[in-house]
């Protein structure tokens, strides 16, 4: 709990900050990524999630960069899920390997799963990620809502692209059990011209939402800060996270840690806080209460809010290094 006495149940653990895409609104060009060998190890993670655990923290969610281009993923999800006090894995993907390891994830212990979907047109999609296996990431998609996996996808809304994104969208939802949300564009340190042409408010979506007889859903428990409306005629749902609303932060539920072992009080916090000398301790002496403690004692410095609305970015030069 922080001074402001919310709750942190909700552990967001980023394991690579290497990503196969480019999506034009998160990695800027020629962003050199870190070297693999300096992203937290298996057992430093498994150390990280058991601490978390014994403190009250029931959800962890697996991102990046993106996280299915490490090797060791499926151990990292199954020695997650084996914690005691863990009851959701989640993970957030941009969806290349889902039609091939879906499977095996879900084997390790899965639970829910968010996949970064931009456009379900294959030219806009290939147009803000440069990918083109648009096909194969919606089929993985089908394939998770068949397994009965919660699925979640997120779309960055951007101006440029809001007039055909939507309504594709809405016409998508129309026959998907998923939950689509539209994410209002984030400022961060490497976009600030990027961010003042593409940045365009949810607010708009969300009237046109309520003027077609969206209903407003109750949140559900460890739910983000996406604000969800169902429709009757329509199978999925649709979210919108609006972080530069009013009050977004009054129920912030989550803690962040950076691939290189950095806890992240917010998502625009000034800097992270380096919890690696602490985990080589508290793994020398087979002890988890030293890295606890470690924990305890920095969530003092959680700030009641992100200030983005006063024009601040923080430390944060885009999401990837963090998997927002
Ligand atoms: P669940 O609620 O667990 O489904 O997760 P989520 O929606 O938070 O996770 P996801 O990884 O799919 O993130 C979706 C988008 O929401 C990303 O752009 C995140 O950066 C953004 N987001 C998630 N949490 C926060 C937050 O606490 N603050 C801000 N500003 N943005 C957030
Ligand atoms: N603003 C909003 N969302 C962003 N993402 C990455 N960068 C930004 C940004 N600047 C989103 C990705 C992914 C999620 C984890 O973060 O689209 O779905
Ligand atoms: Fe929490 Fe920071 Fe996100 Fe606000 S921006 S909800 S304080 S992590």
């Amino acid at each position: 709990m922080d001074r402001f006495g919310r709750r942190f149940e909700y552990l967001r653990l980023s394991i690579t900050d290497v990503c196969n895409f480019k999506c034009q609104y998160c990695l800027p060009d020629g962003y050199q990524c870190e070297s693999p060998r300096a992203f937290l190890s298996v057992d430093e993670l498994r150390l990280i999630v058991e601490s978390f655990a014994k403190m009250g923290t029931k959800k962890v969610r697996i991102t990046g960069g993106e996280p299915s281009l490490r090797k060791d993923l499926i151990q990292i999800i199954r020695q997650t899920a084996a914690v005691p006090g863990i009851e959701q894995v989640a993970i957030t993907t941009n969806g290349f390997k889902l039609e091939r390891d879906l499977d095996a994830w879900v084997k390790a212990g899965l639970t829910s799963l968010n996949v970064s979907v931009d456009s379900v047109d294959p030219r806009q999609f290939m147009q803000i990620t440069g990918d083109g296996r648009l096909q194969s990431i919606l089929n993985g998609v089908s394939k998770a809502i068949d397994m009965g996996l919660q699925v979640k996808l997120n779309a960055v809304l951007l101006r440029s692209l809001s007039q055909s994104q939507v309504p594709e969208f809405l016409a998508f939802v129309k026959h998907h059990n998923v939950t689509l949300r539209f994410i209002e564009l984030m400022q961060t340190g490497d976009n600030q011209a990027y961010f003042d042409s593409e940045h365009l408010s949810g607010a708009d979506i969300e009237k046109q939402l309520q003027d077609m007889q969206w209903q407003r859903k109750t949140k559900a428990q460890w739910a983000g800060p996406a604000k969800v409306y169902r429709h009757n005629d329509y199978q999925g749902r649709i979210g919108l996270i609006m972080p530069y609303s009013k009050d977004f932060c009054a129920d912030c539920n989550r803690l962040r840690i950076s691939s290189l072992g950095k806890l992240h009080l917010c998502l625009f916090a000034e800097k992270g806080l380096d919890l690696r000398p602490k985990i080589a301790e508290s793994l020398k002496a087979g002890d988890p209460t030293i890295l606890m403690q470690e924990i305890q004692s920095l969530m003092g410095q959680k700030e009641a809010t992100h200030y983005l609305d006063e024009g601040y970015t923080g430390a944060t030069q885009h999401l990837a290094m963090l998997g927002g």
